[in-house]
């Protein structure tokens, strides 16, 4: 008599039906778990549509009340600024990012007045504000200058928590920043300011359709290889979160996101602390190009790539997809 032939263990069985699948799910998506990234531009009543994000558009201020109730309606809990700044007001020192005046401390002050209870994560860097388009300030040799950069980001970063941000966001990549900006604001009276650092950013190509949002990529001069991290590194990438929290980071990011699924498992294992993603303006454009020629599904493309960041290892995720998603989630 020979033994009955069947499998040990049927692994489909919990897959046949979808209260099932819900049941031994292990990794949860939700609104609650999206930041919304929205470009900020002058003017009244504005909308402008940038060509390479297609559905993501620039708002002028007096729109982004909408947006908000929108997020908070949507269960979005955080909305990211970021300005296109007018190309008369960009300058080699960018000074116009400490005007408390300027688009962003606008923008901060009519949400946090409209719709108090999301909040407010704004990017500090000069970017949107040289005209070079670089993240600090320069010398003769184009060399992004790191003190110098980081004094300045500090004051920035002092702006735009008396404006009302809830979290200031490094994205500049120089070294030191983080702990300069936290002592600024503790003894600046905003100790509940939080920080998101992002921590191990890359200097990847997946940035093109932010720079044009922004409007910086025709002014751009080189590239920031001097200061995001090679993409050839991981070990590094754990330096600099190590360092980050050392100086006082709330959370840490680690940006872009898909291409870099590794980097956020090893974040998550290695340290205690809220680990974010952006997935960058390229990635949704490469999605939404897939989906625009029929190479694959958008509504399933963008679930399964925020599922992928949140099965990594992400509390949340940056994305211009919020919106989109989170509506999908809760229908
Ligand atoms: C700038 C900044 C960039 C992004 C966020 N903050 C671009 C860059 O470093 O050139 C990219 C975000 C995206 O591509 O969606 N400091």
């Amino acid at each position: 008599m020979s033994a009955p032939s069947f499998p040990s263990s049927r692994l489909r069985r919990t897959r046949i039906s979808a209260w099932s699948r819900a049941l031994v799910a292990e990794t949860n998506l939700a609104p609650t778990d999206l930041i919304w990234p929205i470009f900020v531009t002058s003017g009244k009543d504005v909308e402008e549509p940038i060509a390479s994000l297609p559905g993501v558009s620039r708002w002028s201020v007096d729109r982004l009340a909408a947006k908000a109730r929108e997020a908070r309606d949507l269960g979005i809990p955080c909305i990211a600024l970021f300005p296109n700044t007018p190309s008369d007001l960009r300058s080699a020192d960018g000074r116009e990012a400490l005007n408390p005046d300027n688009l962003i401390c606008r923008a901060i002050r009519t949400l946090k007045d409209a719709v108090p209870e999301v909040g407010i994560l704004t990017d500090v860097a000069l970017d949107p504000y040289t005209a070079d388009g670089h993240d600090g300030i320069t010398d003769a040799d184009g060399y992004v200058l790191n003190d110098e950069t980081s004094s300045i980001l500090v004051e920035q970063a002092l702006v735009q928590a008396g404006a009302g941000a809830d979290i200031v966001a490094p994205s500049d990549m120089m070294d030191g920043r983080v702990g300069a900006i936290r002592r600024a604001l503790e003894t600046g009276g905003h100790v509940n300011v939080q920080i998101m650092a992002y921590a191990a950013k890359y200097a990847s190509a997946f940035y093109g359709p932010f720079r044009d949002a922004v409007g910086s990529r025709g002014l751009l001069k080189g590239d920031k290889k001097s200061y995001q991290m090679d993409p050839a590194n991981s070990v590094e990438a754990l330096r600099e979160v190590a360092l980050d929290i050392a100086e006082g980071a709330d959370h840490v990011m680690v940006k872009p996101g898909l291409p870099y699924l590794d980097i956020i498992r090893r974040v998550k294992e290695r340290f205690d602390i809220p680990v974010f993603a952006y997935q960058v303006s390229g990635e949704y454009a490469m999605i939404e190009a897939a989906a625009a020629i029929g190479a694959g599904e958008r509504d399933p493309l963008i679930l399964e790539t925020l599922m992928a960041l949140k099965r990594a290892g992400c509390a949340g995720i940056l994305t211009y997809h919020a919106p989109v998603a989170a509506r999908l989630l809760t229908r």
